[in-house]
Order: C-alpha cells, then structure tokens, then sequence
C-alpha cells in the first residue's frame, strides 16, 4: 500500500517535523488556578499524550491580562505560567514532539469582568454584539475602547515578552493568534476598524499592528521560529463580519510574510458556509498556496482521507487536527494502523479536571482493555 502523505516527514529550511500531522490550537480551560498557569498533572500529560504528532500548537494562551476573554485559560506573562510551561514543554520532548505556543490577545471578545470594570481593548469602540465566556457564564460583549497608541505600543511589547518567555520556558516557537475575530484580525477588518490613524483606512494600515508585533517578536524570536494564524473566510462568528476588502487584505498579508521566511503560515478553511458572499473565498488552501511560497498549513473539517489528499494536490504542506485530536490522543498511530477513530464529547471541552481532557485512551489501550 502506498505509504500515506500525512505520515511523511517534513523539512523545510525552517522546520523538520517527524510527520505531517498538526494538532491545531485549542482552548480547552484547565487552568483552574489563581495564578492561570498550565500544570504538569494536566497540561503535560494532555500534550505528552499527543506528542506523536508532527508538530503541536497549544490552546491560545494570553500574552498579558489584558489579553483574555475566556475562563481558566493560561497566560505566558508571569513566572509562574512560566514554570508551568517548562514542566509541558519537558514532557513533550521527553516524548520525542515539538511544540509552538499560540500567543493570544482577545481584544473586545471580552468582557468588563475579566479586567476590574475596565472595557476591553479593540482597534474601534464597535460592539461585537458576541458573547464573552466569563467566570460567571456567558455574558454579551460591550463597547470596547478604542486602543490609544500607548495601548498599542504597551501591547506590542506584551507580545514581546510573551515570546521571549516562551523562548525561556522551552517552546519550539510561536504561532501569533491572528485568527478568529481576535485582536489582529479586528484590526484586518473594516467593519471592526474604523480608525482614522495609520492602523486604519488602508489595507497597509490595517495589517501595520500585525506587522508591527511580528518584527517585535522577530527581535526576542528567530523567524523559524514565528508561526502566524489566519480565518480568511471567517463570516458571522466570534464578532467577524467580511467586507470586501477582506480578501484582498490576507492577500497583501499572506504575499509580505514571503519575506520574512517564517516557520509557517496556518490557515483555516471557512468555518461557515460563505458560498452566498460574493467577496468570500471559499477554498481557503486552494486560493492562498500559489500566493504563500513558505510552509503551508491548513486546517477545519479534515479527516484521514482528504488530509492526504490535499497534501497530494499540493495545496498545502501541512493539516491540522483539531476536534479529532480532542478524543484521539494517538491520532498519528490511528491513521498509520487504519483504527477506529473515537468521537468527541463537547460536554467537556471546555470543563475543569481531567474528564475529557487525559482520559480519552490510545486505540491500543481501548482494545486490551
Ligand atoms: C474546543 C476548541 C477550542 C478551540 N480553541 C482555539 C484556540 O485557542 N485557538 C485557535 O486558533 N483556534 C481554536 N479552535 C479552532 C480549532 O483550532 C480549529 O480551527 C477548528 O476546530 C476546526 O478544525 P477541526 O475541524 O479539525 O476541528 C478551537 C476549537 C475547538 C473545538
């Protein structure tokens, strides 16, 4: 039989990966402790469990209080997430895996309560009209403030620190969490940038603060080491609406990071059915390989059989799993060995403690048992 694309090792002149398989990032909110830092009887062993995976992206982790929006996730800004991470990062080795850490800034998909009374942090004071995940339950989004320069130059140097502590803590590298309706694509948009300074207007302006950040992290970080997200097609979720210079603003994005000889650039195929926008680019993988010449990673709604099969088209170089990884900790022996694949619970994503999180067995053990 012929041996699987996903299953081939990768090297590029930035990254060599023992397979093609990715775990995509994943909030999964275990940090459960005061100081919301990942611990080794949790985070390690949710990541050691995984580590047979070419490459792993962590959940989004803040870059700076300021930066979450979402209960119990870890931030990479103190000491003691520092540590915590050391302890993950050790484990995954020890396992022979590779991890980058997502470097998360929510911007105004938060909620007052996560930040003293104090309005989250947004390009334009334009309400997501979404709902933020607080201590407390879901709550609806409010009016952001609309970031001062100070609030800009403090955040770019959060992004800083937040890479170099990675560095410290033992990660391979950083994805920039430039996805999703968070911060930087925020500041992408129009519909959530209406800034009049030079972050907004253009699509040069609107793309400066992502580039600003990057070249921060590029002074902490070798650019090997940077890995940047993105939901092109991203329409009616998590606050985003599409305009039509959207398209042509992840376009000019996508054709400057050629220069910047990244580990890769991680995109995600729409995470709704956008064939009725006129101004939206339904096949994400197709549409950006010809414009992007470094590593490609794409992700969103694959499987064992189409994640070879666009490696084999040559869309992308790389697919990332994410719900699959949820409940399939051996992702890589299952699709080697053609086992069943076990379902997730969505019950438990996002729940404290071990259940759902470490507990979902490899095929070998669920079989012996
Ligand atoms: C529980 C859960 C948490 C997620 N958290 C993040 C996150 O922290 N950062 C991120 O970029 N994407 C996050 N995503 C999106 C996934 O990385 C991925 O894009 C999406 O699930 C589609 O991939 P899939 O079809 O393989 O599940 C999350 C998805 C799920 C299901």
């Amino acid at each position: 039989m012929k041996e699987q694309s996903l299953l081939q090792p990768y090297h590029s002149d930035q990254l060599n990966l023992k397979n093609r398989v990715v775990m995509a990032p994943m909030t999964r909110s275990r940090a459960a402790n005061e100081e919301k830092k990942p611990t080794a009887a949790l985070h390690g062993r949710y990541y050691a469990q995984r580590a047979s995976a070419g490459l792993i992206i962590t959940e989004g982790s803040q870059v700076s209080e300021e930066a979450v929006g979402y209960v119990n996730t870890p931030g990479i800004h103190s000491e003691a997430q520092i540590a915590g991470w050391k302890e993950v990062t050790q484990e995954v080795h020890e396992q022979d895996g590779k991890i980058f850490i997502q470097l998360w800034h929510v911007g105004r998909m938060s909620h007052p309560d996560f930040h003293d009374g104090e309005l989250p942090l947004a390009p334009s004071a334009i309400n997501p009209e979404a709902e933020s995940y607080t201590p407390d339950g879901f709550k609806d989004t409010v009016t952001p403030k609309a970031m001062t320069k100070t609030d800009i130059q403090k955040t770019i140097d959060d992004f800083k620190k937040a890479a170099k502590n990675a560095m410290e803590a033992g990660f391979d590298g950083v994805e920039i969490h430039s996805s999703n309706g968070y911060l930087f694509h925020q500041f992408f948009n129009k519909t959530s940038n209406v800034r009049t300074d030079e972050y907004g207007g253009s699509i040069e302006n609107r793309s400066r603060f992502f580039f600003e950040v990057l070249e921060a992290i590029k002074s902490v970080v070798p650019a090997h080491k940077i890995g940047a997200r993105f939901n092109p097609s991203l329409h009616g979720v998590f606050g985003t609406a599409m305009d039509e210079e959207t398209i042509p603003t992840f376009e000019h994005i996508v054709k400057k990071l050629n220069d910047y000889d990244l580990a890769y650039i991680h995109l995600s195929e729409p995470f709704t059915d956008v064939s009725g926008l006129p101004f939206a680019v339904t096949e994400i993988a197709k549409h950006f390989r010809p414009i992007y010449k470094g590593t490609l990673i794409i992700n969103g709604g694959f499987d064992q059989q189409s994640g070879n099969a666009i490696i084999e088209a040559g869309d992308a170089d790389l697919v990332a799993f994410a719900k699959l990884y949820i409940s399939n900790p051996d992702l890589v022996e299952r699709f080697a060995e053609h086992l069943h694949l076990a379902d997730w619970d969505k019950d438990t994503f996002y729940t404290p403690g071990p259940e759902g999180y470490t507990d979902y067995p490899k095929a070998k053990v669920a079989q012996n048992s």
